[in-house]
C-alpha cells in the first residue's frame, strides 16, 4: 500500500506569502525526484486560511504529484449561526480531500472531547471527506502497553459510524508526549498502538477495517521517518514541525518513495 504523508501545519506561518513561499520551495525540490514520488499520497493541511490560494497552487495541469489538501478541523453542523466555525461544504468547496479530527492539540486547549469528535466523524464521511482521526495517550508509564485511553478514544470516535464509510477512515496514532518534544516513540511502540487500533476499529466496522490505514505522528523527521514506514503495519506519517522546513519535508517524502 501507498504510504500517507500529512503535513500538519497548525497555526503557521503567519502570512500567506511566507505560505506559499513554503510550498512553492517544497514543490520545488520534489519535482527534481517526481520520477520517485510516486508511491505514496502527500497530504498538505495548512490553516483554513491558505487553503484557496493552496488549490490553485495545487491544480497546475501537468502537476503529477497529485498533493493533496486536508483541513486541520471542521464543524459537525453544516450550516447555520456557529460563529468561527468552517463546515464541511466549505473545505470540500475549496478542494479539501481530507480533514484531521481530534488533533491532540484541539482536545487539550480547546476541550474538545470524545463526543464532540463523534459528532464531526460522520459529517466529514457523509461529505465524502477522508479523515484523519487523531489519537494517543498523554502519558505511557509501561512502555510494553499501549494505554487504555487509545482504544476509548477510537471507539468513542467511530461509534455509530457507517461500516460503508470504512475506506474513507486513516487513524493517526500521535502520543502527546512526543509531539513537537523530539522524542518520537520508538517503532515498536507505534506498531503495537496501531495493532490495538485496527483490532478496536474491526470491532466497530468488521472485517474491513483490517486494512484500515494507521500512521504514527510525534516529533518525525528526516532522520527518523524510515523507521516507521519500512514497518508494514504502519501506514505513514503525521508530520507537524518538520513539514513547514520545506528540504526537511522533500527529504521525508522522497524516503518514503525510496
Ligand atoms: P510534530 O507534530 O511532528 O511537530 O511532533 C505532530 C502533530 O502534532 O501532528
Amino acid at each position: 500500500m501507498a504510504k500517507i504523508i500529512v503535513a500538519n501545519w497548525k497555526m503557521n506561518p503567519q502570512t500567506s506569502k511566507e505560505a506559499e513561499q513554503i510550498l512553492v520551495s517544497y514543490l520545488k525540490l520534489v519535482k527534481g525526484g517526481r520520477g520517485k514520488v510516486k508511491s505514496s499520497e502527500i497530504v498538505i493541511c495548512p490553516p483554513f486560511v491558505y487553503l484557496n490560494s493552496f488549490r490553485k497552487k495545487l491544480q497546475t495541469p501537468n502537476s503529477k504529484l497529485q498533493i493533496k489538501l486536508g483541513a486541520q478541523d471542521v464543524f459537525w453542523e453544516e450550516e447555520g449561526a456557529f460563529t468561527g466555525e468552517v463546515s464541511v461544504k466549505m473545505i470540500s468547496d475549496l478542494g479539501c480531500s481530507h480533514v484531521i479530527i481530534g488533533h491532540s492539540e484541539r482536545r487539550r486547549y480547546l476541550n474538545e472531547t470524545d463526543e464532540m469528535i463523534n459528532k464531526k466523524v460522520p459529517v466529514a464521511l457523509k461529505a465524502g471527506l477522508k479523515i484523519i482521526l487523531c489519537v494517543g495517550e498523554h502519558h505511557r508509564e509501561n512502555i510494553h502497553e499501549i494505554p487504555k485511553v487509545v482504544e476509548e478514544q477510537v471507539a468513542a470516535a467511530l461509534n455509530g459510524v457507517q461500516k460503508s464509510h470504512v475506506g474513507k477512515i486513516i487513524i493517526a496514532y500521535e502520543p502527546v508526549w512526543a509531539i513537537g518534544t523530539g522524542t518520537p516513540d520508538t517503532p515498536e511502540g507505534a506498531m503495537m498502538a496501531a495493532v490495538l487500533i485496527r483490532k478496536t476499529a474491526m470491532n466497530i466496522l468488521g472485517l474491513a477495517a483490517k486494512n484500515l490505514p494507521v500512521l504514527y505522528g510525534g516529533s518525525v523527521s528526516a532522520l527518523n521517518v524510515e523507521k516507521f514506514i519500512s514497518h508494514d503495519g504502519i501506514d505513514g506519517v503525521l508530520i507537524g514541525g518538520a513539514s513547514l522546513d520545506p528540504e526537511e519535508f522533500a527529504k521525508i517524502v522522497l524516503s518514503a518513495n525510496s
